[in-house]
């Protein structure tokens, strides 16, 4: 059943509120496929009723499911693969010398969905990078979306995601065929550490980062979002560190205090001094 004006308009400031999401009009279509299992699985007929029912309540559990629902979590292993080869060809050669002295790394995924980008991170670090791996090396993975985070913490992947960025070799040598799925090794797993994190609510203590991936999430946010969380992760990222951002994404009229560090067709961006 096609969704009323009056619904729509309250999932668009729900979603704005509680997660900066902006829900276009044009994307009423995206409504039923998301929120139907949501509204079945609270006990409601419809989306209507479940909204109904939400409308005027303190948020509570259900909202946050609505909030999950609308979530886009597209991710995949190894994605774009410029930006890895220039973590592997540049950047990361670039921050492990530097961070030689402490023998300390730390990276920072804002919204890692499943679980692929920072596993490809690690996996990186752990094929190209032998010499850091009795460093201490910390891979943060956040997301505001609590199912996707324990699919991630799981690290089991069906063949269809695998096979999409993971160049055979890898995928042999970093994960085990189990029960019809293909689960991320142990270590691997254990080099990330996930966990549930709003980037439009105040933020927990985070260490400085020598590394902040904040790809494909921004385009989901309005100026206003964008800009704050550009200016909060300023202050999380170290002043050598690098920031990247997804294809569709960009600092530029947003922040002028990152500066371009192209490296061939890929861009990323540290602080300007
Ligand atoms: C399209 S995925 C991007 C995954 C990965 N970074 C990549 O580029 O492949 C976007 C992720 O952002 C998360 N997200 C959306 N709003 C968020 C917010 N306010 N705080 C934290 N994560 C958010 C979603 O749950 C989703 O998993």
């Amino acid at each position: 059943m096609a969704i009323t004006l009056s619904d729509f308009q309250y999932l668009q400031t729900l979603l704005h509120s509680l997660a900066g999401l902006v829900l276009e009009t044009g994307k009423e279509y995206l409504v039923d496929s998301r929120l139907e299992p949501v509204a079945r699985a609270e006990g409601f007929d419809t989306i209507a009723r479940m909204i109904d029912a939400v409308r005027f309540q303190p948020v509570n559990n259900i909202h946050w499911k609505i909030v999950d629902a609308m979530t886009t979590n597209e991710t995949s292993f190894f994605r774009d693969i410029y930006p890895f080869e220039v973590l592997r060809d540049s950047v990361l050669p670039e921050l492990i010398a530097l961070r030689a002295p402490q023998r300390q790394l730390t990276i920072w995924c804002c919204a890692a969905s499943t679980g692929q980008e920072p596993y490809s991170v690690a996996i990186l670090l752990r094929e190209c990078f032998p010499a850091v791996a009795n460093w201490n090396v910390r891979i943060i993975a956040t997301d505001i979306n609590e199912e996707v985070l324990e699919r991630a913490r799981a690290g089991r992947y069906r063949q269809m995601e695998v096979n999409r960025g993971l160049a055979a070799p890898l995928l042999v040598k970093y994960f085990r065929e189990r029960a019809a799925m293909w689960e991320v090794r142990e270590d691997i797993r254990n080099m990330v550490d996930f966990r549930e994190m709003n980037l439009v609510q105040p933020w927990p203590f985070l260490p400085k980062c020598d590394l902040v991936l904040l790809r494909n999430v921004m385009i989901y946010f309005d100026v206003a979002t964008k800009r704050s969380i550009l200016g909060k992760v300023r202050t999380v990222l170290s002043p050598e560190g690098y920031l990247f951002l997804g294809n569709a994404e960009t600092t530029m009229n947003l922040d002028d205090n990152y500066e371009r560090a192209l490296f061939g067709r890929v861009v990323c961006y540290k602080q300007r001094r």
